[in-house]
């Protein structure tokens, strides 16, 4: 179920600050300020945004006011909503709240689904099918789609290295108990545009036709690289964040998903059509200046200005082919 008509696009860039974002900064960002920020970046362009998690406050106290955050989202015209979910429970409040999409995670790394979840993995795989099931008896007006995202899939800062077949086999898993759509993620920011090839060729030629989509990390500074990387592979969805906010507060050093102004402008600079107004995606960086003082803010584009005479070039299908 997605609401309203969009433009066309050929790259969709998904907002996930109203969750990664801002699940890790230790102050509960105001209610008001996060609306402010929801309308402004869906003013932008911005064809989707995770808008908030369905865990419990005790885990994440940002989350309290998920219920109020999502009915606003949902009023937005053409704005794909989606939440995070990590459990039965989560998809339970979620359907209730009627968010377009549900993004189910579990790491491929153990221990890290266990600091993370709290459950095993074979635990969270069972957990998934269960959330499908009850998807399934939700009418079809108001079922979700399901997704399912894998942290730590080119690295855990637990466990190190993460086995490819490992990632290749959760994704098969998920894909067959129902997913539409497998998310990759780069949790702590441990991937280089090769092993990026590698992971989201394997992954997607075991889930074909499932669409995978791409969740980076900057932590290393190789985000808009591995995002390019992925690109090439054929994958059209990425996550991203105003600002370069975010982290996985289960995982030790995790820090920032890619800048998203920095991603629209690599995409849109060689053609690819985003939907999303640079300009206006920019200033909206304003309002977390204000709402949340002394939160580093990322960014080259912003520092640097965007270059004399840049415009958006008229994406074409070729354009999209070629890359
Ligand atoms: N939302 C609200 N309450 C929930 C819930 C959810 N999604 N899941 C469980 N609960 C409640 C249960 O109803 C139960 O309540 P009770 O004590 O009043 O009966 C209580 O929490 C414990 O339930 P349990 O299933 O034992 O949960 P847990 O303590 O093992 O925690 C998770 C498991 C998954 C809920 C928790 O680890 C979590 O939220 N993890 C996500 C962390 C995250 O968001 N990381 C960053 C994103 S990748
Ligand atoms: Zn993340």
């Amino acid at each position: 179920m997605e609401n309203g008509t969009k433009p066309p696009v050929d790259v969709i860039v998904r907002e996930v600050g109203l969750r990664d974002g801002i699940q890790n900064i230790s102050v509960f960002m105001a209610t008001p300020d996060k609306l402010e920020w929801l309308e402004a970046e869906a003013d932008a362009g911005m064809p989707e945004m995770e808008v908030c998690s369905f865990v419990p406050a005790r885990v994440i106290p940002q989350f309290t006011d998920a219920a109020e955050i999502v009915a606003r989202a949902l009023r937005i015209d053409g704005l794909t909503v989606s939440a995070l979910i990590p459990n039965l429970k989560g998809a339970e409040r979620g359907i209730a709240a009627g968010v377009h999409k549900l993004n189910f995670v579990m790491s491929v790394s153990a221990s890290h689904n266990l600091a993370n979840v709290r459950r095993s993995r074979e635990d969270s795989l069972a957990d998934f099918a269960a959330i499908a099931a009850l998807i399934r008896t939700v009418e079809p007006e108001r079922r979700p789609q399901l997704c399912a995202g894998l942290s730590t899939a080119l690295g855990c800062t637990i466990e190190g290295r993460i086995p490819e077949k490992d990632v290749v086999h959760y994704a098969e898993k998920l894909a067959e108990s129902g997913a539409g759509e497998i998310i990759v993620a780069d949790t702590v920011g441990y991937a280089d545009p090769t092993a990026v090839r590698r992971v989201f060729k394997a992954v997607q030629s075991a889930v074909a036709p499932l669409p995978v989509a791409a969740h980076f990390h900057d932590t290393r500074g190789l985000g808009l690289a591995n995002a390019l990387a992925a690109l090439d592979t054929g994958v059209r969805r990425f996550d991203a964040c105003l600002a370069g906010l975010g982290g996985c507060p289960f995982a030790p050093g995790a820090s920032g998903n890619v800048v998203m102004e920095d991603l629209v402008f690599m995409f849109e600079g060689m053609g690819l059509r985003t939907g999303v107004d640079l300009d206006r995606l920019i200033a909206v960086r304003g309002i977390l200046e204000r709402a949340l003082p002394g939160v580093a803010l990322q960014g080259a584009i912003a520092k640097a200005k965007l270059p004399k005479g840049f415009a958006p070039q008229p994406a074409t299908r070729e354009a999209l082919a070629a890359v």
